[in-house]
């Protein structure tokens, strides 16, 4: 009940909706006896985290804040979702109308500009075994303190009735890193506010209809055509992203920019900073163009309060910044705020693998996997991470004086080399070629996270 999550999450004011979580842990799993699976899965519905579970978890931790208490409040989190392949394999046979969600991520990775080759008339893509076996039916997150317990939960009540495709242990990165990705920058600060679910906006935050993340809510342009049990699920969005951590400092301090007085380690910190749009810090570069500032990024008043048209050329923010690629703001005003807010997605990742050694950094290059595990909920999938990667891939968007090249971050141009443009100030029609993807895709999947009520009565037996 919307109207019931809403007055809960009013005295913790939280800018994103899912559990604040230390560790998570992705279970990709294939159904091998579909009846035991629903009956079994009847016994697991009671453990799984609904909004209104996620809301007191919320006010919990901010009174335990409030009171001055250390330490973690446990929390326990469990959430289901489920594969085109899954939904098929237990029996239903409904559209639930994205064509996206219905042709599976495999699909669809050529046209997202994964690395791959192109053997006869086929896309090989080099995405890892597990996400190319067409085996996934559905996964499990589980995030807790105790990360072991509600994984076993899971694993224990769904006995044999599943396999174990894939398993991905996501984390928090530590000390001072909390929160940031293994770039090394802040992450999650801007989410979509959701009209009359979450508190009241802060300044600069988008506010969406629920329809735009729920599906068969206010707003959801598919309204019309979705079965009635998809109503108040989502769609989710797995992508396991590896990052090349060592590579992208190295280019960073292999190209500082050139600004009048400010020394090389400064001038490479501020082509990371434009390169995403934000310093590590998470204050934004359209407000601190040459300087972090770490009280902005801190100020939730100020930190997200801003359009772009401070500076509407790219003196203060590349137009191929990975924060105005994928949230143009104010650059997109002329076609209404359908050409912003109809995108957006909320952002639910978390990084995955080590922290890098000093070997790494002392031969710049990476040994082990590690990167971010990105999970977006959203109403269509075409219109929510598609279209983001879309414009991210497209050296043309957002349609300016000057061609602006790819996201330096995600832009992906399958096996070539990428340019982007405007991340030196001084010279802003300057291209950089950029040698490599500093993040690169695994593979991932497409899912459908169905309510609590659609697993009871469509799902479970
Ligand atoms: C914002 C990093 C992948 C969409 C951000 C921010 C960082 C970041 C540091 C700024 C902080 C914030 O507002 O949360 C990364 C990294 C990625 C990655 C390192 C890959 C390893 C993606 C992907 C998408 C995406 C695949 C969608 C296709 C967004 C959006 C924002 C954002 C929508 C908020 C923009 C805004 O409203 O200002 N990302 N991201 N990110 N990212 Fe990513």
């Amino acid at each position: 009940d919307p109207a019931a999550i809403s007055h809960l999450l009013r005295r913790s004011q939280p800018r994103r909706l899912g559990i604040p979580k230390r560790v998570e842990w992705f279970l990709f799993f294939k159904i091998t006896n579909v009846d035991d699976f629903k009956k079994y899965l009847k016994e697991l519905i009671p453990a799984i985290t609904t909004s209104t579970d996620i809301a007191e978890i919320r006010n919990a931790i901010n009174d335990h804040k409030n009171e001055g208490k250390q330490g973690l409040i446990r929390v326990s989190g469990i959430n289901l979702a489920f594969s085109n392949r899954g939904i098929q394999t237990l029996g239903i046979d409904d559209d639930l109308t994205d064509p996206s969600f219905t042709s599976g991520q495999l699909a669809r990775a050529q046209a997202l500009g994964d690395q791959g080759q192109i053997i006869g008339d086929t896309f090989d893509v080099n995405w890892i075994p597990a996400f190319k076996g067409g085996d996934i039916d559905g996964l499990a997150g589980d995030c807790e303190a105790s990360v072991v317990e509600a994984f076993n939960r899971v694993t224990n009540v769904l006995g044999n009735s599943f396999k174990e495709v894939l398993k991905v242990k996501g984390g928090v990165r530590p000390g001072k890193e909390k929160g940031h990705e293994h770039f090394g920058f802040l992450n999650g600060i801007s989410q979509p506010a959701i009209l009359s679910v979450t508190p009241p906006p802060f300044p600069g935050q988008a506010v969406v209809d629920p329809g735009i993340i729920i599906v068969g809510a206010t707003g959801d342009p598919n309204l019309s055509s979705r079965p009635s049990w998809a109503v108040n699920g989502s769609f989710l969005v797995y992508r396991q992203l590896n990052q090349l951590v060592p590579e992208f400092s190295k280019f960073l301090v292999d190209n500082p920019i050139h600004e009048v007085g400010l020394p090389p380690a400064e001038g490479s910190e501020l082509l990371g900073a434009r390169f995403v749009g934000r310093w590590k810090s998470g204050a934004p570069v359209a407000l601190a163009p040459t300087h972090d500032d770490p009280e902005l990024a801190a100020d939730k008043q100020r930190n997200n309060n801003f359009d772009f048209s401070e500076a509407a050329d790219q003196t203060n923010c590349p137009f191929a910044a990975h924060i105005r690629k994928t949230n143009p703001r104010s650059d997109l005003s002329r076609f209404g705020p359908s050409a912003t807010l109809l995108h957006s997605i909320s952002r639910q990742s978390i990084p995955f693998g080590p922290e890098v050694t000093p070997e790494e950094y002392r031969e710049n290059k990476t040994h082990c996997d590690r990167g971010l595990s990105f999970v977006c909920y959203q109403s269509v999938l075409a219109n929510g991470f598609e279209f983001m990667q879309a414009r991210a891939n497209n050296i043309h968007f957002p349609v300016k004086q000057v061609v602006p090249g790819f996201d330096p971050i995600i832009g992906q141009n399958g096996n070539d080399t990428r340019t982007t443009q405007g991340s030196d100030p001084t010279a802003q029609s300057n291209s950089l070629s950029l040698p490599f993807e500093f993040v690169v895709s695994k593979g991932g999947e497409y899912f459908f996270s169905p309510s609590i009520t659609a697993l009871k009565t469509k799902f479970a037996a």
